[in-house]
């Protein structure tokens, strides 16, 4: 897939450039924790400012109308400077936002703020794109929705990609191409959302390993005890996987139980245990897969991540770092347990998205890519 890709415009000088980004990051005691989103489109900004333009930047952030960017705003200014504006559609938002000059940057508290927003509302769509020549979605996070901004506001106005979501498309689809061999490791908890790609995968990769809190619904469709373990409910057309030989499920398990801490076999958990992560004979058999493959397609933590069971997680991602294999890899904590290798491989790319990673790895496209594209 081609995407009309902003960088190759050449006559962006004083031009008013909607950028729609994804700044929906974590926020702590009203800081950022993770600024790896943020980071990642800093180069778009700095690209469009050289070229002249005047960037509205816009985003939302978390799910309520009182979740506020102006903690995003406090980061961002450490490396470029821009105007807050709180409300676009008073006086004082107006006057901030039509008076900036060519190489100058502003940023629209959420975007969420706005019912039209989640609404995909025509008229709240048509006064945003006022303020614009020019569309650029850089926010591959948020393209699984239709919400106005990513799905509205390129029908009103000439549009093009960010470099990032370009290279987001770019690597993802990678999974479409064959490699032999292609192993295929996914994580998480929530089973339906990853449920197409265990199919979808199933078909195409050679291993799929169905590891952390997804592999206990596995488990409790074999019969076996899982405790007070997270999981899903189960349907038939999960159970017909079971007897799919290229899936594998983790060898052996971390538990938390009245006892602590304990490595068991997945057909010894107690009633009072709870898995939370995969155990050292599973991530050693990880990495010899690992070593074995010429492609990974990885997503989400092998384990309680944020509860602190991090080893499988990070075990793994050290092994992928090690072996140098062409490697795309996404889902929240899956990111920072790359990140925290210090060795960064050149041959790993990782996902900013969550949800829309899952949605475009499966569907091959996302609604804000196909509304762009079937107007080229
Ligand atoms: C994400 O973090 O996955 C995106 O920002 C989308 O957020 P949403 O699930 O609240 O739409």
């Amino acid at each position: 897939m081609k995407l009309p890709n902003i960088t190759k415009l050449k006559n962006l000088k004083g031009k008013r450039v909607l950028l729609r980004v994804d700044f929906n990051v974590p926020i702590k005691d009203g800081a950022v924790v993770d600024d790896f989103r943020i980071q990642k489109v800093v180069p778009t900004i700095q690209f469009l400012k050289k070229s002249g333009a005047k960037t509205i930047i816009l985003s939302h952030i978390g799910r309520e109308k009182t979740d506020s960017l102006f903690p995003i705003s406090s980061k961002l200014g450490e490396k470029i400077p821009h105007v807050f504006v709180e409300d676009f559609g008073s006086e004082e938002g107006k006057t901030a936002l039509v008076s900036l000059k060519n190489g100058e940057v502003a940023l629209i508290q959420n975007l969420r703020k706005w019912d039209g927003e989640k609404a995909s509302d025509k008229k709240y769509a048509k006064t945003l794109a006022q303020f614009g020549d020019v569309y650029v979605n850089e926010a591959f996070a948020v393209s699984h929705r239709k919400d106005a901004s990513v799905f509205l506001l390129p029908k009103l106005l000439p549009s093009y990609f960010g470099p990032l979501f370009c290279e987001e498309v770019e690597n993802l689809s990678l999974a479409f191409k064959k490699h032999k061999p292609f192993l295929c490791i996914l994580g998480g908890a929530k089973f339906e959302t990853k449920m197409p790609l265990v199919k979808k995968y199933l078909v195409s990769a050679d291993t799929v390993f169905v590891g952390g809190a997804l592999a206990n619904t596995f488990y409790k469709m074999k019969g076996l005890e899982i405790g007070a373990s997270l999981a899903d409910g189960s349907t038939p057309a999960m159970k017909a996987l079971l007897k799919n030989k290229k899936m594998i499920l983790p060898l052996d398990v971390v538990v938390d139980g009245p006892t602590g801490k304990i490595v068991r076999s997945p057909d010894q958990i107690e009633m009072t245990e709870k898995i939370v992560d995969d155990g050292p004979e599973t991530i050693k058999m990880l990495e010899t897969e690992i070593k074995k493959a010429k492609f990974v397609l990885w997503n989400g933590p092998l384990g309680y991540y944020e509860g602190g069971f991090d080893g499988a997680t990070l075990a793994v991602a050290a092994a992928l770092v090690k072996s140098g294999v062409q490697a795309v890899v996404g889902g929240g904590d899956t990111v920072a347990a790359i990140e925290k290798n210090k060795t960064k491989s050149k041959n790993i790319f990782v996902s900013t998205a969550g949800g829309a990673m899952l949605d475009f790895l499966s569907k091959g496209t996302l609604p804000a890519i196909d509304v762009v594209m079937k107007k080229k």
